[in-house]
């Protein structure tokens, strides 16, 4: 089956890179759990410090999750508008550009080129190109729906987070001599992109996805968009009140943060609940069913990531032991993963086989791996909370030193350091299958 629009071809590029960098990713996670179950050589960590190699790994995560929300939009836009994409050359140019700048910061990390915050390690002037990136990304995309033969709410709440997200960015380029200063603008980043306007672009994707693979009314899909958007929005913008209990931030921060961050997993279990009741009254008429359980299984670990181990943490009266403990990575993959990584992989598969020609394609080995992914997080997680549980009780309730907890740890990071391995073999399998999707219906349908 051809594509509906050529244009929707720029979207494969930018997939195929998501992915390579996505196996980079999780080689280098491998790396960080190692770092902490072993004691790697000084020289080597003089060459490789935690922190490089730390901020390696998470700049990759978002680069590639950006990277495949990018090559998400130019895959939906020209459907949803009934136009070509703008300019697909703009397109290519834009890609080209982001990568270059990503791979530029990542290996200036290690020579200790950066800017030093947490997630947002790309220096100065590296960080004006992204700016620069994501406005032709803009224009490109604002031009395609200017020129749309029709305007859908999907398509406005998939601009309105994708520009929300850009301004946000924005806020990281100065630095504020004052240190409070500058950890309160960093969570404009961080906190209003995974908690607001990347929940803006999930919810306008999955809602796209669902009209695709059901046959919902498109009405009843955009009724309960308005809802959770809404509500995301209502949620997510007070909650960055969480983290601004200890950084020397008024205390009404603890009051404003506790309740609406506790509030949060609202719109997401909404969002679960929605998914579920289409999918499951229409099992029937599904067209993919591949897509279907990449769709239900990340309503469900988006809200077992975010909603649950993120409420675990949020009020300040237990967010004062688990502070920047592990039981906040434990959260911080399995939302990421659940959230963002599962949504880009939905929308793979969905596009995927369109992108090559294919109406059917078998799904066998791509069941496997999202299996194989899912439960391998999920059990990751879990390793992840028992070290987190350990060293909130050994050194924020006995008050024992930090190496003291780090010892009792290690055995985690161990089993941490073994599950990297499978899940990067679910990595693989997974990009493999995407790479080389075979004709012939899928499993289920041949049965
Ligand atoms: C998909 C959505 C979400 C993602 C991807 C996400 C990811 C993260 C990450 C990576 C961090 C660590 C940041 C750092 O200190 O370096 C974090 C912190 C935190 N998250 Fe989330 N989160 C999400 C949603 C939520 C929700 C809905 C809640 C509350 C119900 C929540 C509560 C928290 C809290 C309280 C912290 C601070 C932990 C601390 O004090 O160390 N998160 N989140
Ligand atoms: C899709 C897969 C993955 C995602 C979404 C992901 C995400 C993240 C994020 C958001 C952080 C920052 C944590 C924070 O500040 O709270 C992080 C750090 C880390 N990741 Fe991953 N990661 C993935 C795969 C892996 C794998 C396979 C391993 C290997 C076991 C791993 C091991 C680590 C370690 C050890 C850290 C450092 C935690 C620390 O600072 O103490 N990650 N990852
Ligand atoms: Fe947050």
């Amino acid at each position: 089956m051809p594509l509906a629009y050529p244009s929707q071809r720029v979207a494969y590029p930018y997939f195929v890179v998501a992915l390579l960098l996505f196996v980079l990713q999780v080689i280098v996670g491998i790396w960080l759990a190692l770092s902490y179950a072993l004691t790697i050589p000084q020289w080597l960590v003089d060459l490789l410090p935690f922190s490089t190699t730390r901020a390696v790994h998470t700049n990759l995560l978002v680069l590639w999750l950006l990277l495949g929300f990018m090559g998400s939009t130019y895959f939906m836009a020209p459907e949803e508008t009934e136009r070509e994409i703008y300019s697909p050359t703009l397109a290519y140019i834009q890609l080209l550009l982001l990568v270059g700048t990503g791979v530029t910061a990542l290996a200036g990390f290690v020579f200790g080129w950066t800017k030093g915050k947490p997630l947002l390690e790309i220096p100065f002037p590296l960080d004006y190109l992204v700016v620069v990136g994501a406005l032709i990304f803009l224009f490109n995309v604002g031009m395609t729906i200017l020129r749309a033969r029709q305007w859908t709410v999907i398509q406005g709440s998939l601009f309105g987070g994708l520009v929300f997200l850009a301004v946000m960015y924005l806020f990281n380029l100065p630095f504020y001599a004052n240190l409070s200063i500058d950890w309160y603008y960093w969570w404009w980043v961080i906190h209003l992109w995974v908690e607001g306007a990347w929940e803006l672009v999930a919810a306008a994707l999955t809602a796209w996805i669902l009209i695709k693979i059901t046959n919902v009314p498109r009405a009843t899909v955009e009724k309960w968009l308005y809802v959770e958007l809404g509500l995301f929005l209502f949620t997510g913008i007070a909650g960055t009140g969480h983290h601004y209990y200890w950084l020397g931030a008024p205390s009404y921060w603890l009051w404003v943060g506790g309740i609406f961050s506790a509030l949060e997993p609202v719109p997401i279990l909404l969002m679960l609940a929605d998914a579920w009741h289409y999918l499951r009254n229409r099992r029937s008429e599904i067209k993919g069913r591949l897509v279907f359980t990449y769709a239900v299984g990340m309503a469900i670990l988006h809200f077992v990531g975010a909603g649950v181990w993120g409420f675990a943490h949020t009020l300040p009266q237990i967010n004062y032991y688990t502070h920047g403990s592990q039981i906040t990575v434990a959260h911080g993959h399995l939302a990421f993963f659940g959230a963002y990584v599962l949504l880009n992989l939905t929308f793979f598969y969905y596009a995927m086989p369109k992108l090559k020609g294919l109406t059917l394609f078998n799904e066998r080995r791509g069941n496997i791996a999202f299996w194989w992914l899912s439960i391998t997080m999920s059990v990751m997680t879990l390793a992840f909370s028992v070290a987190g549980v350990l060293q909130t009780h050994i050194e924020r309730i006995m008050g024992l030193g930090y190496m003291t907890a780090q010892a009792q740890m290690r055995l985690s990071f161990a089993i941490l350091a073994v599950l990297g391995v499978v899940f990067l073999g679910g990595v693989l399998l997974t990009v493999v299958d995407l790479m080389t999707l075979r004709p012939g219906p899928s499993a289920k349908e041949a049965a």
